[in-house]
């Protein structure tokens, strides 16, 4: 009998019947920590290894791999993986994957919940009534805007996008969205960039992080935006520089923000962002539910699985790593 492929998972996974399958097909290794792996700690426990289920915490870079021989698949239990040298890993012949799909709805549902809290200004509503400032009511305090019939802009109308703007829709909102392929059915008007930050009352980011989307969000893209919309980040905190939109914040060049994403994470907390006004910061809870955890634990193990058997795996992010190997 072949002898099990050694793998690593660099965290307690929140699914026990996932753990279960790895353990029965692989030599298996968990990384029992809440606290991830240090890059040190990382390659000494992947470098005998055939696989390896990595968080979005864990960098698979070049050094890494070069230090893993005899690595064949990185699993990613995250839609994004710019965690990933995928290049790297494509000219080593490493499959990488990710799981898209299954967290779709429960990432639009936290960016919903941004948008909302920060429309009515639930963070500073909710300070004050802790910190003894909630007086009798006052007609005038603490007004915020309009969610019900305000124009969302979507930039990145892939599916969590589209889940987004599915949702603006049953609040009667129009939706402008901006990118190349928007998923099917996707309920809104394709303009410009420039056109959606100057209309929108919301601006909603639904991009992956790459070097075109880097400080995609800065000091000239906030000054097109409306002084009274709001920004919602769900996708990666490298999207936005953060000096300008604090900048933006403190001079009202917007109304408010609500990020569920920051560079870095955590965000330390006497970090400047922090002090901008009118600032909702979540700390990266996009996916976080339980049973969405537990379906990305369970998409990554199949995804993992599937390239250590020898097959493609359903959610292969570098089909030229599969074709490098065939070859
Ligand atoms: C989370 O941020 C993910 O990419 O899945
Ligand atoms: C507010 O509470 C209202 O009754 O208008």
């Amino acid at each position: 009998m072949a002898e099990r492929p050694r793998v690593f998972v660099s965290r307690t996974l929140p699914a026990p019947q996932a753990v279960e399958r790895l353990r029965e097909a692989t030599a298996l290794d968990v990384w029992s920590s809440p606290r991830p792996p240090t890059v040190d700690e990382l390659r000494e426990r992947v470098a005998g290894c055939e696989g390896v289920l990595t968080m979005l915490t864990e960098a698979v870079d070049a050094r890494l791999l070069d230090a893993c021989p005899k690595l064949r698949a990185v699993a990613n239990m995250a839609v994004g993986y710019d965690n990933i040298d995928v290049t790297a890993a494509s000219e080593r012949g490493v499959l990488v994957t990710n799981t898209p799909g299954v967290l779709t709805e429960t990432t639009a549902d936290m960016a919903f919940a941004l948008l909302l809290a920060a429309a009515r200004r639930l963070a500073e509503g909710e300070a004050a009534v802790r910190g003894g400032a909630w007086g009798p009511w006052d007609p005038a305090w603490l007004l915020g805007h309009d969610v019900s019939g305000a124009t969302l802009g979507i930039v990145g109308p892939g599916r969590i996008g589209g889940a987004v703007a599915r949702r603006a829709r049953g609040f009667g909102m129009r939706v402008l969205y901006r990118g190349h392929q928007p998923v099917d059915g996707f309920p809104g008007e394709r303009v410009s960039l420039a056109e959606l930050l100057g209309r929108s009352d919301f601006v909603s980011v639904h991009v992956p992080l790459t070097p075109e989307t880097t400080h995609m969000f800065n000091a000239a893209t906030f000054a097109q935006m409306q002084p009274h919309a709001v920004f919602v980040n769900t996708a990666r905190g490298g999207i936005v520089d953060q000096v300008a939109l604090r900048e933006a914040l403190v001079a009202g060049r917007i109304a408010a923000a609500a990020l569920d994403v920051t560079d870095p994470e955590p965000l330390p907390p006497d970090d400047p962002l922090l002090s901008a006004p009118h600032l909702l910061v979540a700390p990266h809870l996009g996916s976080a539910t339980r049973a969405t955890r537990r379906r990305m634990a369970e998409l990554a193990t199949d995804n993992l699985l599937a390239a250590l058997a020898g097959e493609r795996p359903e959610h292969l992010v570098n089909p030229e790593a599969w074709e490098r190997r065939r070859r």
